[in-house]
């Protein structure tokens, strides 16, 4: 597989094409954090005014440490997943308890953070401080089973290992902040689910899925 070239393609792609969105502003580890948390169960365009809101009001980690719960959910209000923002504000505390206020730059380090799971941690110290670590979501599982034509089923739990390790040969030790947020911006305006837009995509050149015409076959994805 042409790692380089596929590497420059997509990050060449990347910087002429991204979308202008509020976190890619900052590189603030607890701005990149909220927007990570807020995005994962909710789309783009309805995070937007929810995540320019919050930051207003909690700008820097420690506003939002010290804020009363009450205000916190109710900038929160409408998103769902209330969970989220209740373990976001239980891990800042623990930020300023346990790190002085800094979010941790280590795997092992920031997923010891409640809530914090494997795709935060990658988005979080890729994005906010370019360790070349993986973001693997959903979109990037799509993304990536057909450029490299996997078909194990990304409703198992086990294969995001698989795309991990994936990401791990592929991530542009340059640029990891680029080269992850590339991959998701690849899945949200070219690699989409149901018409992917091949003729214009990027790495069209080193896609196994273009090659076969097996595009629409992938990702695998049984019903849970
Ligand atoms: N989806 C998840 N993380 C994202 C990000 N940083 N930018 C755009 N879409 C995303």
């Amino acid at each position: 597989f042409p790692i380089l070239e596929f590497q420059q393609n997509l990050l060449t792609w990347y910087k002429e094409n991204h979308r202008k969105l509020p976190w890619r502003e900052s590189r603030d580890p607890y701005r990149i954090w909220v927007s990570e948390i807020m995005l994962q169960q909710t789309r783009v365009d309805t995070v937007i005014p929810y995540y320019n809101n919050f930051i207003e009001k909690f700008p820097e980690l420690k506003d939002l440490a010290e804020a009363e719960p009450e205000q916190v959910m109710k900038a929160w209000e409408g998103l769902g997943y209330y969970s989220r923002v209740m373990n976001l504000q239980t891990a800042v505390k623990e930020v300023r308890e346990r790190f002085d206020g800094i979010v941790p730059r280590t795997p092992e380090g920031i997923s010891s953070l409640k809530g914090v799971g494997p795709y935060t941690a990658g988005a979080v110290l890729s994005i906010a401080y370019g360790v070349p670590e993986p973001a693997v979501d959903g979109n990037v599982m799509r993304v990536l089973s057909r450029i490299l034509l996997i078909d194990e089923d990304i409703a198992k739990p086990k294969t995001r290992k698989t795309f991990e390790k994936a990401v791990r040969e592929l991530i542009s030790h340059e640029d990891p902040s680029s080269f992850n947020q590339a991959l998701m911006e690849l899945g949200a305006i070219i690699c989409t689910p149901r018409s992917p837009a091949c003729l214009v995509c990027p790495v069209q050149n080193e896609c196994r899925a273009f090659a076969e015409g097996r595009q629409q076959e992938l990702p695998v994805k049984t019903k849970k």
